[in-house]
């Protein structure tokens, strides 16, 4: 049963409704928010004194908390009873949906009311998206304080904040938004802070919507020296302005007909410039005989032409340009002319102050896509309100952004969220931050594939994925980018080319490109060279069509200074060369190219630095000689546009790290000289440890077997982990080299021998490894592809099993591999292992390795397996060395390999 009361609350709430209904269309695009009302609680409501629908903040703000005026003061208007106060953060913002280019009426009220029993009243800051408003300050402003702007947004949202500036805690009533016609309060210099709006009355009515339909609120203006007259009538409005008609049908003249009228004495103006909207409308229907009018003096000057009000009919007098006050005095007079028969007349006045925002929004793109990443992520950090860029000392955290450029928007050129919790796929917005220079989203859970789109963003400079669960490859476009200067850090698993590692593997996070040891800059020199003569044979150009060419190309664009720069910090001089040599005092050896001396680098840094050979840097020179005079024929020109490609490929090499690699510390390339620098082995290669060459001990197994997988790595990174992939071409066990700790590295990648400068026919020198190791496909296809490589480790790993040389003439079969076969259809398992190890390895790891490394030597390329396997074999074959080795300590066995491998037939190779 409802209760009798009940029911006249349902019927009043009805007819109150459909009484404001009508008005609910003229409240479109009004915005009325109740703060603090909990969003349960009855919203939206009808605000009873204006017929406003008012609704809760929660949709627009996610911080702060909720609060109630102190009970004894709640009979105050409604929307001032609950607030939202902000104890967390320093900025809290408002997010409002609004109309971009619409000029709006903005007002904010707060009004303390003790809500928290403290009795302190807060002072802060109001700030409208980026720029500082008002300061609000409530001491003694026992019925709160309001302040209204006119304000036009720059995009469809607004960010109204409040920050905090002391020690109290800020707080808001209420906030309304009032979109305005365009065409009224213009200015020339942005927005119009009210400072007063009165209307020249005896009555003591404050009137605002619905009398007002734009809900200005105009409060009453009396003053004794006034006579006040009045109409019953409606003036006409429609001057744009739309004052109220309760506005219009009073006035006020001077109470002494025959003095001026000043207004001044009523008014005390602030310091700013100033803005002021007369309005004028007749209320005396005015005989035949009788006028009324008047000029108006600001400060004793001229101030808009004479006016006369017609009656029942708005004028309204503004200013064109800002006036100022000077200590607030200010003089505004109204005087009869001459022959006008009334006193002048005057029905109500509106001063503003104007406020110049300066800092610009930051760009609506980038915000709105910042705004979208922080939504499907969840962040909801302190900071992440308003605008993300500025001011600056509200920039949100995690972010960087460009605002140097005052006349710019800001743009977010930085975004870290490493270690957010990420969850999902990577947001597409991203892609909308179209000034991202640096993006790390590292150690996250983030899922999904690596997205294309993050190569077209041409900004980034340094992309971060690493540590989070993402499928897939790296797109081709990226890897593009790579090369033109990106730095991409991926897990490992992503620069995999092949199905051959789909499961997890542990590449260093930091890859590059590939590295090429040796005289890459060289190679690629003749590489192209060759290139470029094949391409002039062979079709026209498809990379720089001749026509298209126009004379002294532009070798030093921007991209290749940028990359010289990089580039220079590794650049030495030949002096320098000179210095950390010695003088060339102490030569390690000779290699491809040239002699290889120690040297010494930062006082203590030891290198290995080959200087280039007179007659192999000869055809660089040329090279380079015809580069610097780009405008000869179309073929130098194609020239030019591939050094830049060179450089590079320079550049790549010099960031390229890996354990398993021996690395390039610099560079020296002053004319003629031309010199690489790498890092220092000091313990010489892998031949001369096997050969005894180095006087040192015999290398054990066990040792034997770590520097395999180390060499297997350092190829496993060079076909799998990089990309482009690389094929070195010239694997041998004098090009793994050993450092102090006998870490094998990789040397002279993608080099050979064979490779002659100075040749008069370009077409000899083609790429050739060398005799013994070289994959006997070669000689059928001419060409060289990772499983080459694979061949010439098998015939190392042969090497490290038997310590035999590769090719022997004296022995039963020349080359290694065939020998082992037919030491092994013999029989003859002990006569294959190098007698140096005087037995001591596990028979089970060492048949592990031989039938691996006959494998990998297979003739036919199709049998071998590819690195990413053999490494895992290798590290196998440790692994149960090293067990083995426990166990058979443990059980103090002696027992023989020929008894172990009877027990293990099927691990025993077949010849082939
Ligand atoms: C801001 O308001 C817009 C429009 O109402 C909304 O799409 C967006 O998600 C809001 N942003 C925040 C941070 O609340
Ligand atoms: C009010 O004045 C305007 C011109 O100033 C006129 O177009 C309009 O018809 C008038 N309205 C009424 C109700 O007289
Ligand atoms: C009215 O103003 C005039 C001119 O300022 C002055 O001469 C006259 O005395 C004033 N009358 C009264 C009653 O104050
Ligand atoms: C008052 O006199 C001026 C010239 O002095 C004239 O332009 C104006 O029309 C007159 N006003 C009235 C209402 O007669
Ligand atoms: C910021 O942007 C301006 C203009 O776009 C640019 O000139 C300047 O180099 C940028 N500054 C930084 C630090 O990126
Ligand atoms: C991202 O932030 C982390 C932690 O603050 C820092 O270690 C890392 O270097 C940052 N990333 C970039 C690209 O600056
Ligand atoms: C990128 O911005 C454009 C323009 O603001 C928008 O239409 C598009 O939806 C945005 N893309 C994403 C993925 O957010
Ligand atoms: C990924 O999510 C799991 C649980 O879903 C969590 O234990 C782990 O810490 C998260 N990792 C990162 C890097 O956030």
């Amino acid at each position: 049963m409802e209760s009798p009361h009940g029911i006249l609350l349902v019927a009043f709430i009805a007819t109150f409704a459909v009484i404001h209904l009508s008005q609910a269309e003229d409240q479109e695009g009004f915005i009325s928010v109740d703060c603090g009302l909990p969003p349960s609680e009855a919203s939206p409501y009808i605000e009873p004194d204006t017929g406003l629908w008012f609704s809760s903040d929660s949709d627009f703000i996610q911080t702060g908390k909720i609060g109630k005026i102190d009970p004894s003061l709640r009979k105050t208007i409604k929307t001032y009873v609950t607030l939202r106060y902000f104890p967390d953060g320093i900025r809290n913002c408002y997010n409002l949906s609004v109309k971009q280019g619409t000029n709006y009426l903005i007002r904010v009220t707060a009004l303390y009311g003790n809500y928290d029993g403290l009795n302190i009243t807060p002072k802060f800051d109001l700030y409208v998206g980026p720029n500082f408003w008002v300061t609000i300050d409530l001491e003694n402003m026992i019925s709160g304080q309001t302040e209204e702007i006119i304000y036009i947004p720059r995009s469809n949202s607004l960010d109204l904040c409040l920050v905090k500036t002391g020690a109290t805690t800020p707080m808001i009533s209420s906030l309304e938004l009032r979109p305005l016609p365009n065409n009224i309060y213009i200015t020339e210099s942005g927005s119009l802070k009210r400072f007063k709006r009165y209307y020249l009355t005896s009555s003591n009515a404050i009137l605002s919507y619905p009398d007002d339909v734009n809900d200005r609120v105009w409060e009453p203006k009396f003053d004794p020296e006034w006579k006040h007259i009045s109409t019953t009538l409606e003036a006409n409005n429609s001057n744009g302005f739309l004052v109220p008609h309760d506005v219009l049908k009073t006035a006020a003249i001077p109470a002494n007909a025959t003095a001026r009228f000043k207004i001044t004495k009523e008014l005390d103006f602030p310091d700013d410039e100033i803005y002021l909207y007369l309005h004028f409308s007749e209320v005396q229907s005015l005989q035949i005989n009788e006028s009324r009018e008047f000029d108006i003096f600001w400060n004793g000057q001229p101030f808009d032409n004479t006016v006369s009000p017609k009656y029942l009919k708005t004028t309204t007098i503004k200013s064109t340009t800002p006036v100022t006050c000077k200590g607030g005095v200010c003089n505004l007079e109204l005087i009869r002319t001459t022959n006008s028969t009334l006193p002048p007349l005057l029905n109500a006045i509106e001063i503003y102050s104007s406020v110049k925002f300066h800092q610009l929004e930051t760009n609506e793109n980038d915000v709105f896509a910042i705004r979208k990443i922080k939504a499907r992520y969840g962040l909801n950090r302190i900071t992440w309100q308003g605008d993300p860029c500025v001011p600056q000392k509200f920039l949100w955290d995690s972010l960087n952004c460009n605002s140097t450029d005052t006349s710019r928007q800001p743009r977010i050129t930085y975004l870290n969220l490493t270690s957010s919790g990420l969850k999902g796929t990577i947001a597409a917005a991203i892609q909308n931050l179209t000034d991202l220079e640096k993006l790390d989203l590292s150690n996250n859970n983030l899922t999904g594939e690596i997205p294309g789109f993050l190569a077209n963003m041409n900004s980034l400079m340094l992309i971060n994925l690493s540590k989070n669960n993402l499928i897939g490859f790296i797109p081709q476009a990226l890897l593009d980018r790579e090369s033109e200067g990106l730095t991409l850090f991926v897990d490992g698993k992503h620069r995999c080319l092949s199905g051959s590692c789909v499961t997890e593997k542990k590449f260093p996070v930091k890859t590059a490109a590939f590295v090429s040891s040796a005289t890459v800059m060289v190679i690629i020199v003749v590489l192209v060279l060759i290139f470029v003569v094949k391409k002039k044979t062979s079709s026209n150009s498809e990379v720089l069509p001749p026509s298209s060419i126009k004379p002294s190309v532009n070798v030093t664009s921007n991209n290749i200074s940028e990359i010289s720069i990089k580039m220079k910090r590794k650049k030495f001089t030949h002096s320098e060369v000179m210095e950390m040599t010695k003088d060339l005092e102490r030569p390690l050896g000779e290699g491809g190219f040239g002699i290889v001396y120690h040297g010494v680098i930062n006082g203590s840094q030891q290198v290995a630095i080959k200087i280039l050979s007179q007659s192999s840097t000869q055809g660089y020179k040329e090279f380079k000689a015809e580069v610097r005079n780009c405008s000869y024929s179309n073929m130098f020109k194609q020239m030019c546009f591939m050094y830049s490609f060179i450089l590079v490929q320079v550049e790549l090499l010099l960031r390229v790290h890996h354990i398993n690699l021996v690395s390039l510390v610099g560079y020296c390339d002053e004319r003629e000289h031309l010199a690489l620098i790498y890092e220092y082995m000091s313990n010489g290669d892998l031949k001369d440890h096997l050969s005894g060459k180095h006087g040192s001990s015999v290398l054990k197994w066990n040792t034997r077997l770590q520097i395999a997988i180390d060499a297997a790595l350092g190829l496993e990174y060079l076909h799998i982990g990089c990309r482009p992939s690389m094929v070195h071409r010239d694997v041998k066990s004098t090009n793994i080299l050993l450092d102090e700790g006998f870490t094998a590295k990789l040397a002279d990648f993608g080099l050979s021998r064979s490779f002659q400068f100075g040749d008069e026919d370009h077409a000899s020198t083609a790429v050739a490894g060398t005799p013994g190791y070289l994959d006997p496909e070669y000689y059928r296809t001419g060409r060289l592809a990772e499983m080459s490589d694979v061949y010439s480790f098998g015939i190392v790993l042969l090497e490290i099993i038997t310590n035999q040389r590769v090719l022997d003439q004296t022995r039963e079969k020349i080359h290694i591999a065939e020998w082992t076969a037919f030491m092994l259809n013999r029989g003859d398992i002990n006569g294959i292992m190098d007698p140096n190890l005087h037995g001591d390895y596990n028979s089970h790891s060492a048949w592990r390795a031989l039938e691996l490394a006959m494998l990998c030597a297979n003739s036919s390329s199709e049998k071998r397996p590819n690195m990413f396997q053999v490494v895992i074999e290798l590290k196998e074959c440790l692994a149960s060395e090293i067990s083995m080795k426990s166990n058979d300590q443990d059980m103090d066995s002696q027992s023989s390999p020929e008894v172990s491998m009877s027990c293990d037939t099927k691990d025993v190779p077949s010849a082939r």
